[in-house]
């Protein structure tokens, strides 16, 4: 038997095991046994170490963007509080850079804050949100990974909404990562996707004034040119995490052809395995481009 049949009936093993809960109910039950939750967590790390060399094996996605839901839920589910909900996404934010980098997919945008969030939340939760973008920010532009692997750090959206300090925050990343092009990471802050096609439209609608475009040469190119994030291509996959199955204004105009991933999965608990899960669905998928 080669290395690669053992390690298939390894997996499905595994797989096998997990579907019937045969491992994790008895391992429940022994909550204290370790030999149990070692032989759970092995089982898990086997099937990730499967699934990560399965979907190196076929094209990844270029570009992935996420839809960071469900950090409430999950301090609620815990019963934490709001804010260490919010916290914890910040963090779970780190682990996924760490995974797209090492799959090397070079670009990755994430929805951070929408401009509905800005207007919905109570001021005190969006000071709260403020104060973590601020750090996080602040966080990434020194953190070694990102130089490491010359990520070019930016923040698309209407920042002009966002308070002083997380506007400086922002700054700071870019300019500590502008000469980078091997990766971009975008977030998406005070962000709508209607407000960003609206913006290009005012901006050809100026032009065409100004006489620099003729009426017929407006096409849906000189659209994508004009958008926040005109300097990456479209995603080839969304993720959405915590069981809504929607778009809420994120990339309306970019993600016309992309796959959509959506898992019950709350952000901050969302794992290597569910990203991995993710992009194996996508790979499975077959692309047609609307033909
Ligand atoms: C949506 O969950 C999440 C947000 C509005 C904020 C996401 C922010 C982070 C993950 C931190 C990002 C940090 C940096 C540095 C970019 P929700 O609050 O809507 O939760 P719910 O769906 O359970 O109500």
């Amino acid at each position: 038997m080669g290395r690669s049949t053992i390690g298939n009936t390894v997996d499905s093993i595994a797989k096998w095991l997990l579907k019937f809960r045969i491992i994790s109910k008895p391992a429940g039950y022994l909550s204290n046994s370790k030999l149990a939750w070692s032989i759970v967590s092995r089982t898990d790390r086997i099937r990730t170490k499967r699934l990560e060399a399965r979907i190196k094996n076929e094209k990844l996605p270029d570009h992935i963007s996420i839809i960071m839901d469900g950090n409430r839920r999950f301090a609620w589910s815990q019963s934490l509080e709001r804010e260490i909900g919010h916290l914890r996404g910040k963090e779970k934010l780190k682990e996924v850079m760490e995974w797209i980098l090492n799959l090397k997919i070079k670009y990755l945008t994430v929805y951070a804050l929408s401009t509905e969030n800005i207007n919905a939340r109570e001021s005190e939760e969006l000071d709260s949100l403020y104060d973590l973008y601020e750090i996080g920010l602040n966080e990434i532009a020194e953190d070694p990974l990102i130089h490491s692997n010359n990520v070019k750090v930016q923040a698309v959206g209407r920042i002009e909404e966002l308070p002083e300090r997380v506007k400086i925050a922002i700054k700071n990343a870019e300019n500590k990562t502008s000469s980078y092009s091997d990766y971009i990471f975008t977030v998406c802050l005070a962000y709508g996707g209607r407000e960003e096609i609206v913006d290009a439209v005012k901006e050809i609608a100026g032009d065409h004034a100004d006489g620099k475009i003729e009426l017929e040469n407006i096409n849906s190119m000189e659209i994508s040119k004009r958008l926040y994030s005109a300097n990456i291509p479209d995603p080839d996959l969304v993720i959405r995490t915590s069981g809504e199955e929607r778009i809420s204004n994120f990339l309306l105009w970019q993600i016309a052809y992309s796959e959509l991933y959506f898992t019950d999965v709350h952000w901050p608990s969302f794992s290597r395995n569910n990203l991995y899960e993710a992009i194996e669905s996508y790979q499975y998928r077959r692309r047609k481009y609307g033909k």
